[in-house]
């Protein structure tokens, strides 16, 4: 680990260097990459760095909770929360075009995020947490470069005219999770899969209101916790529920039921261009199915996608 720590000193020489008495703003998504960026420049820096939270209602159970906690109380970064629910909510009410989805999530995230930016006096410094394989992916012309250009929500405006840092930008994804570890960050940010920008609007098919998005908070922590339990959590790319818009017949005691579905995906990937659907123990696989209609009362029946990438995508929208 020793030269992860060489790393960190370099990366905050250089920063202190690039940004001087300058005032740096970062957003925190929940993920690892924006999490592992903004404890290195906090340490380089202290508080002339703010962090943005956008809690945008579509994160899964706790983790809103967990960035406040981690970033705000442990690691005392001064920190903005900022409760958009509500925004986001509204407008994507009734909305049911995945692309669509997206577009509302991106744009409402760059203008709240940028509302509270302007709260702030005298920025001038961005930090962002790019990695080295999102340098090479947005500098080829590939069309599976254009595919995933509109996965990076969070993308900022260049007329905000913040000048970037980017402490991760010569690291691979292991790398900046060993700097985590060496940060002390906590294992269940350093560790978490990839997960979308869009959040959980592109696990709930069709259009997203509170209610489904409880559901699939509640269905998915039983995933997340069963998969853990088993000790597959870090060997699986992405494991995660999924809650399509359509409702069958099932039966409880003596009473038929009418629920929803909930469609389990697990994929083994080394890049998320193809995959490979997960070959889950039947035990885990009826745990989790056991859990989730036990305890989530509004969902019947659990389906295993048993689809690879391609032709199936790794989400469903
Ligand atoms: P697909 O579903 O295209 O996903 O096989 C490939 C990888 O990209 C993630 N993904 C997204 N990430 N914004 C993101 O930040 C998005 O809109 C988005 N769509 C998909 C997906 O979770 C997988 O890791």
């Amino acid at each position: 680990n020793w030269n992860m720590a060489d790393y960190i000193e370099e990366e905050i020489a250089r920063i202190r260097k690039q940004v001087g008495q300058g005032k740096v703003i970062c957003g925190l998504s929940g993920g690892v990459d924006s999490a592992v960026a903004s404890a290195i420049v906090h340490k380089a820096i202290g508080d002339q760095l703010t962090c943005i939270f956008v809690d945008h209602g579509l994160l899964r159970k706790g983790e809103a909770e967990q960035v406040k906690r981690t970033f705000g109380e442990e690691f005392n970064i001064p920190l903005i929360y900022v409760d958009a629910k509500k925004r986001f909510l509204d407008r994507l009410a009734g909305v049911t075009e995945p692309e669509a989805k997206r577009k509302i999530i991106g744009d409402e995230f760059i203008q709240v995020f940028d509302e509270e930016a302007e709260k702030i006096k005298d920025v001038g410094y961005l930090v962002q947490g790019t990695i080295y394989s999102d340098v090479i992916e947005s500098g080829g012309t590939d069309k599976a470069a254009t595919i995933k250009s509109h996965h990076n929500v969070g993308g900022l405006p260049e007329e905000m005219n913040l000048e970037l840092v980017e402490p991760l930008r010569f690291l691979f994804k292991d790398e900046v999770r060993k700097i985590g570890e060496v940060l002390g960050l906590p294992k269940e940010i350093v560790w978490r899969q990839p997960f979308p920008g869009p959040g959980l609007a592109i696990r709930i098919i069709g259009d997203i209101d509170w209610d489904k998005l409880e559901i699939l908070r509640n269905a998915d922590a039983i995933v997340q916790e069963e998969i853990k339990d088993a000790g597959l959590y870090r060997d699986i790319w992405q494991s995660f529920a999924v809650l399509p818009d359509l409702r069958s017949v099932g039966v409880m005691g003596d009473e038929r039921t009418y629920g929803y579905p909930i469609i389990l995906r697990a994929v083994n990937s080394d890049d998320a261009m193809t995959a490979d659907w997960a070959r889950l123990p039947y035990e885990l696989l009826q745990s989790i199915s056991n859990r989730i209609v036990n305890q989530v009362p509004e969902v019947n029946r659990v389906v295993y996608d048993i689809t690879s990438k391609p032709p199936g995508t790794i989400e469903w929208e």
